[in-house]
């Protein structure tokens, strides 16, 4: 059985509860804890901001992987440092000069991930894929939590791993969207380290034994 890390989703925790389910979080075995932000631009929904980071860090024990469904990252990379984050992903449809975006965030000190959308193909990473610590699979469009997966991901994780294989074998390649335990098994399988799951943990009875099923997928 291959082990892969586990990102929680807060987006499905309970915004009433945030405390909690942190620490929650902190008492799993999740690897990471994973942001989503979401600006009302690059996605049709708003999710949170700073101030609601800021008291998740306060809170958090685990490293946190913020997701930015935003235009304009490079604005916010110096707010996202001083929130704690371990890892800042940001998407390859939103960043004109993704390059210097990727730069910008190394040089804060934390890693950097570019994020896919369903409809854009791997082979876009590669003239990048080198110098990045992680990509993320859109596994249904970005914007809400609660959604079906898309099968064809399993094809591109595949595409994805190879050409990682070649070029940066360390690559993060995590999924995001739908993940369950129907699905996690062939992600894994076919080359994804690193599962995102919202719905799946926060609303199923046991959501640390959810945390752990998924680790030993
Ligand atoms: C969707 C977000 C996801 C979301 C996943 O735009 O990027 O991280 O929280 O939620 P589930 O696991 O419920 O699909
Ligand atoms: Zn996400």
């Amino acid at each position: 059985m291959k082990k892969c890390l586990v990102s929680p989703s807060m987006l499905a925790a309970d915004f009433a509860n945030v405390q909690r389910d942190v620490e929650m979080l902190n008492a799993s075995e999740a690897d990471y804890i994973h942001i989503d932000i979401m600006d009302g631009v690059f996605v049709p929904n708003i999710s949170f901001g700073f101030p609601v980071t800021n008291a998740i860090a306060r809170h958090a024990k685990k490293p946190l992987d913020f997701h930015l469904m935003i235009q304009d990252a490079d604005q916010y990379l110096q707010q996202c440092k001083d929130s704690g984050a371990a890892i800042v992903t940001v998407h390859y449809e939103a960043c004109n000069h993704l390059h210097r975006t990727i730069s910008a965030i190394k040089e804060l000190g934390m890693k950097a991930g570019v994020a896919l959308n369903p409809h854009t193909s791997v082979e876009v990473l590669s003239e990048i894929i080198g110098d990045i610590d992680l990509v993320l699979l859109m596994s249904v469009n970005p914007g809400f939590g609660g959604q079906q997966f898309i099968p064809h991901t399993f094809a591109k994780v595949e595409k994805l791993a190879e050409l990682a294989s070649e070029v940066n074998p360390n690559l993060l390649i995590e999924i995001d969207g739908g993940v369950t335990s129907e699905n996690a098994s062939e992600l894994v399988q076919k080359g994804a380290n690193m599962l995102v799951a919202g719905s799946f943990v926060f609303k199923s009875p046991n959501p640390a034994e959810t945390i752990s099923a998924l680790k030993n997928v």
